[in-house]
């Protein structure tokens, strides 16, 4: 590198650690942004960091015309080569600080694509992809046409959240309006679609110069939102490599980056394949490392850490070589539950194949990896078994981020 880059990063919520180890290591100059309410708690690792600012916020959102403001005060001292958001809700402000600021990366316009659900889904439309049938919670006439047309149940959902939050179920007609009504005039930031059932799919990838370099496809033990709205045992494991359903998996995914335009950075994706009829559905996609800890998993099961691969092309900045290679091509599997317990004691999960345990209160999680497929999906099954019996414990569905 021929003179050290000085990358701003924003983080209103704490993530993306290994990002800037890696970022420091690679020689960059590193400033944090990050929201004021998590000065107290947040354990970054300072020694990677040059500078942290701090913005106030409410319930870690930060008001845009400040933050414009902020950063762009704190230009006249600092030349900002890079701009990265390390958090989905970071990722609108990055593109709106890159487009006042004029620095490039990824930009409003690209930006809606791989945040607004709307957005994405319209242009995967256009681009013939296959997508659960949808309307913009808009004009009264074209939604009243999608609930004659479409059977129920339908998915209401905001077009800006993430981890299944704000995310609804209408069952009737009465039932939607009511959530529509409740909505005020926030009805237009949301849009509702044919509710899909079937297996819910992931794939986590890595793209330089519109390449993809790399990508691992898996599917959750139950959907998400089923998870997070009836509670149990979240999982997800790798697919089996070569089988039809990763094939088809990852040349979905080829098709949902291109018709996105992603140039450079990482990707979490969604799929469902329907119960009905088989064929696979485009649900969303993200311009970030996924989240709920798939980061380790696919960690586990490669060698290939996302953070710290996403730091190491945004350097090279499509002005050098970059390329990634697995250090292995095992299987993972991934657990996570709420737990009764404060400290729960996982001591008794004790097969060699334990790669990873979560340390967080009233959670229990854990990763196993194996070279061999069936042996995750066994370990898994009867992980989440026990976990059921020794931990579980649930909680109402989310509305806003926990902490
Ligand atoms: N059209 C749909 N049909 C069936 N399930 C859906 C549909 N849309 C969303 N879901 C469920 O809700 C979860 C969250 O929806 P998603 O669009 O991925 O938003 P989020 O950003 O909150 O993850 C999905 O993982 C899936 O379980
Ligand atoms: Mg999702």
């Amino acid at each position: 590198m021929c003179s050290a880059p000085t990358i701003l990063c924003l983080a209103s919520y704490e993530k993306g650690h290994d990002f800037l180890r890696e970022a420091k290591r690679q020689g960059a100059r590193l400033l944090l942004l990050t929201s004021l309410s998590l000065k107290e708690k947040a354990r970054w690792p300072k020694e990677s960091i040059d500078e942290i600012f701090y913005m106030p916020d409410d319930d870690k959102r930060w008001n845009q015309a400040d933050t414009i403001r902020a950063v762009s005060y704190l230009a006249r001292t600092q030349f900002i080569d890079l701009l990265v958001p390390l958090d989905d809700f970071d990722l609108e402000m990055a593109a709106a600080l890159r487009e006042h600021l004029r620095i490039p990366g990824m930009g409003q316009t690209t930006t809606r694509y791989f945040r607004d659900k709307l957005a994405m889904r319209m242009q995967a439309l256009e681009k013939g992809l296959n997508v659960p049938d949808f309307v913009h919670v808009l004009n009264y006439r074209k939604i009243q046409e999608f609930l004659d047309r479409v059977p129920p149940p339908w998915v209401l959902k905001p077009r800006l959240s993430a981890g299944a939050m704000g995310i609804k179920l209408a069952h009737s007609q009465e039932e939607f309006w009511n959530f529509v009504n409740r909505l005020g005039d926030e009805q237009s930031y949301y849009l509702v679609e044919r509710y899909v059932p079937g297996d819910v799919y992931h794939v986590d990838t890595i793209v330089y110069e519109r390449e993809i370099l790399f990508a691992v496809a898996s599917r959750y033990g139950h959907p998400p939102l089923d998870v997070s709205h009836k509670g149990g045992v979240f999982t997800t494991s790798l697919l089996e490599r070569g089988s039809e359903e990763e094939q088809s998996l990852l040349a979905k995914n080829r098709m949902v980056l291109q018709a996105m335009g992603m140039v450079r950075g990482v990707s979490h994706t969604e799929f469902i394949r329907s119960r009905h009829d088989g064929r696979v559905y485009f649900l969303e996609t993200s311009a970030r490392v996924g989240g709920a800890h798939i980061a380790e998993l696919i960690e586990a099961a490669t060698g290939v850490n996302l953070w710290a691969e996403w730091a190491k092309l945004e350097l090279a900045r499509g002005k050098q070589p970059y390329s990634v290679k697995p250090l292995r091509e095992e299987y993972a599997g991934l657990l996570v539950s709420l737990a009764r317990q404060e400290h729960p004691d996982t001591s008794a999960y004790d097969d060699p194949e334990v790669v990873w345990r979560m340390s967080k209160r009233h959670h229990v999680g854990m990763i196993v990896r194996s070279p061999s497929y069936a042996r995750v999906q066994d370990l898994l099954a009867s992980y989440a078994q026990r976990v059921r019996v020794d931990f579980m414990a649930t909680q109402p569905p989310r509305d806003r981020p926990a902490d």
